[in-house]
């Protein structure tokens, strides 16, 4: 593999190799979907392109590629670990209703192997295997054996849609070995065989009442996760590991002790914050803001186990520039810094009022439904907040 790809070359690769095959670059969108979107976040490349995978034209064309930031809290705790990530960027082709499925294989195996330099022998894919709804993926199944390609078919993993209703249909993934010597058994019994690109071969709509449809157009949706990919292909075991992590691995160690778990959760939610508050959100009891406030929260708890003192502040404001930076997203770094800070204070007296309230003796003994019913509604502390408060004071 090839090891001095760094993530921007990485990025420049795929772009390129889809301009070349008359794909047209579309700028990536914030994390907010349009008005009237039911998402809270951009969960996927696809999502901005919702009405155009329904049949609308895009105005540039039937072929297009993009890198879109996404932000998924599904997996929060998983956060940590050597891939997860809330906010990630994701490279996207599309065929809105052009090539076919197959092409998009052919072509995904040319790049990796190709452009990326990946050994096919370290490729695995997997396909739909058909269920009650619709049959199996016979066209990719056979791609891939032309291809030369194993396959492992399976159920409802290879089902891809973006919510219960919607644009939806059959994927195929393609996993990198990346454990010690040869190849073993296969991606969904063994771990280390990663994921890294997802084709969907997006011809159905989901009805609200589980019913699936034709779309007007056959559709082929792929998106690859940069962090998880640029880790492939530099060797790393995590995603943190990589360049596009440096300047917060290389900063925040210094500064607090972390176990490596905090450090990554901490680092991978303050990156997150940052880019949330720099697409407009501002922390909230509801919607996204919550999310935001979430994030901020988690981070906090994390932050003060071995240290109270610790603050937000004690980050550089290179730190909140470089990740702005990087998502393409307009300052000023030191507002944004703010609105965390300002959450950090907030956050602060909550705790101070929850330690004061529930240190009365009405609240020393086993909690009811009631007792978190007043302290939420007159005190403003949630049930988890509570919980913990209490395992602080009792023990
Ligand atoms: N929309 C597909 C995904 O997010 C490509 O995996």
């Amino acid at each position: 593999m090839n090891s001095v790809l760094n993530s921007e070359r990485v990025v420049r690769t795929f772009v390129e190799y889809f301009e070349q095959l008359d794909h047209r670059r579309i700028t990536g969108s914030s994390l907010l979907p349009p008005p009237g979107d039911s998402v809270l976040f951009t969960t996927s490349g696809m999502h901005p392109l919702t009405p155009h995978l329904e049949g609308r034209p895009h105005p540039l064309g039937r072929r297009l590629v993009n890198v879109q930031r996404c932000l998924r809290t599904t997996d929060l705790e998983e956060v940590g670990d050597n891939t997860h990530l809330t906010v990630f960027e994701m490279l996207g082709t599309w065929s809105l209703g052009d090539y076919t499925g197959s092409h998009s294989l052919r072509w995904g195996h040319g790049l990796l192997v190709d452009g990326f330099g990946i050994d096919p022998g370290l490729l695995y894919a997997t396909v739909f295997g058909g269920d009650e709804r619709s049959g199996p993926d016979v066209e990719s199944l056979r791609t891939w054996q032309e291809i030369g390609v194993p396959v492992e078919l399976t159920g409802e993993e290879n089902w891809w849609s973006n919510g219960p209703t919607g644009p939806c249909g059959p994927d195929s993934e393609i996993f990198v070995w990346t454990g010690e010597g040869p190849p073993r058994s296969t991606p969904t019994r063994d771990a280390r065989w990663v994921e890294v690109w997802n084709h969907v071969m997006m011809r159905h709509r989901c009805g609200e009442d589980g019913t699936l449809d034709s779309l007007p157009q056959r559709n082929v949706d792929t998106g690859l996760g940069l962090e998880r990919l640029v880790a492939v292909l530099q060797g790393k075991t995590s995603v943190f590991d990589t360049d596009l992590f440096e300047p917060w691995m290389r900063t925040v160690p210094p500064l607090w002790d972390l176990d490596l778990r905090s450090l990554r959760l901490i680092c991978d939610h303050l990156r997150s914050g940052i880019v949330v508050v720099g697409d407009g959100v501002l922390p909230s009891n509801t919607g996204r803001g919550y999310v935001l406030r979430r994030l901020v929260r988690r981070v906090l708890t994390s932050l003060w186990r071995a240290d109270p003192s610790r603050t937000i502040g004690d980050l550089p404001e290179e730190l909140f520039g470089h990740t702005l930076d990087h998502f393409g997203q307009q300052g000023p770094s030191g507002r944004i810094r703010d609105v965390l800070l300002d959450e950090e204070r907030r956050f602060t007296q909550l705790l101070e009022r929850g330690r004061r309230v529930l240190s009365r003796p009405r609240f020393c003994g086993p909690l009811g439904e009631d007792d978190f019913d007043y302290l939420h509604d007159t005190h403003g502390l949630p049930r988890d907040l509570v919980l913990g408060l209490r395992a602080d004071l009792h023990g």
